[in-house]
């Protein structure tokens, strides 16, 4: 792939718009052992074909790529269910060895967490974000189609215990499932020190059941949350993080700091002007966005046996193409043909 002739001689991941993609999102796998309902059918998906997944090694390469030619300096393994994959221990540790040492973070539904969350602070992860949509166990095998909650609890204790913190909590609200959860998620998340962060629901689910009329919103869910709690806006510089936050008065997290609430307002309040990721697919693709209809192959230059100059420059000729938005809020938006569980969160 040749250089855009417009693109200036730059090392780092820079887009059109200025941007600069320094966080990188992993997908380890595309398998789960949840089928949240806006994810994954109850069925499950025709799973990536074992031979184009990257092996360990070519994802410790493809790392090393990012972090020391592309100016990558944050890494979060996502999935599927990234806990699904057996080379993952050793995948954060060679990460953790890489010069300058990455961040490393972790995207998990929590199962399994409880035997891995020690293997993996030792291998070198900083940290966990564990998604949770509801306390209520049977609620809970409605939206994911397993009975797993208890797993997920004692997963999200065992990441505390540990020390992989701050741990964060990923909830999104479904009308008519959850929605009236957002109170008592809270009220969980500040008795254990927990920090939630409620995410609108994308349309990225497999079955495109997304309705935005359905969708719970942020304004909402702030509505909710400030009936129940005393909520200040979060004076701490937002950077690209694509929470808000909102201080929680009365409340302190683990460390004594003021206690943290974030909504994710993906569709209704678009951060797109501030995004900072890049994300590589289990099967060696780069996406330069979410909701990106195209992607970049470096498993193929890989396997053929590129210089890792050669996949520095593809890896920055795709992040050159990013759109300035993901234009859900467009008329003529599509959704990406890959679901969320083969992209990553
Ligand atoms: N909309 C919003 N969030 C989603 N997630 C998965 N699918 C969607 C969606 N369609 C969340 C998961 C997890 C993170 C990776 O993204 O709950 O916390
Ligand atoms: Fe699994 Fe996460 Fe998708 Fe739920 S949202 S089915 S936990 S990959």
């Amino acid at each position: 792939m040749a250089t855009p002739a417009d693109r200036p001689p730059e090392p780092s991941l820079v887009d059109r718009y200025g941007r600069v993609a320094t966080d990188l999102r992993v997908s380890l796998t595309d398998r789960c052992n949840l089928r949240c309902s806006y994810c994954m059918p109850p069925e499950g998906l025709p799973w990536l074909p074992a031979p184009s997944v990257l092996t360990d090694d070519e994802v410790v390469r493809l790392l090393t790529v990012a972090v020391g030619q592309l100016g990558v300096t944050e890494v979060r393994f996502t999935g599927g269910e990234p806990l699904l994959r057996p080379g993952l221990v050793k995948i954060i540790a060679a990460a953790s060895g890489l010069t300058p040492r990455p961040r490393l973070s972790l995207t998990t539904n929590g199962i399994g967490l409880d035997r891995l969350a020690g293997p993996l602070r030792d291998a070198g992860l900083d940290r966990v974000n564990v998604s949770l949509d509801t306390l209520d166990p049977d609620r809970f095998a409605q939206l994911a189609h397993r009975r797993r909650l208890p797993d997920v609890l004692t997963g999200l204790a065992a990441a505390a215990d540990t020390g992989l913190t701050p741990v964060k909590i990923n909830a999104v609200l479904l009308r008519g499932i959850n929605d009236s959860e957002a109170g008592d998620l809270l009220r969980f998340a500040l008795a254990h020190g927990y920090q939630l962060r409620f995410i609108e629901q994308m349309p990225l689910d497999p079955q495109h059941g997304w309705d935005r009329s359905q969708m719970v919103t942020a304004d909402e869910i702030l509505a909710q949350l400030e009936a129940e709690f005393p909520l200040r806006p979060d004076p701490a510089h937002r950077g690209s993080a694509p929470a808000e936050t909102w201080l929680v008065d009365g409340f302190s997290d683990a460390h004594g700091e003021p206690a943290k609430v974030g909504v994710i307002g993906s569709v209704t309040r678009p951060f797109c002007g501030a995004c900072d990721r890049t994300r590589l697919t289990a099967d060696g693709q780069v996406r330069n966005c979410l909701f990106a209809t195209d992607e970049n192959d470096l498993r193929t230059p890989l396997r053929d046996g590129a210089a890792d100059e050669e996949l520095a420059e593809r890896w920055r000729a795709a992040m050159w193409g990013k759109l300035p938005g993901h234009g859900i809020n467009d008329p003529t938006f599509l959704q990406p043909a890959r679901p969320m569980s083969a992209i990553g969160g």
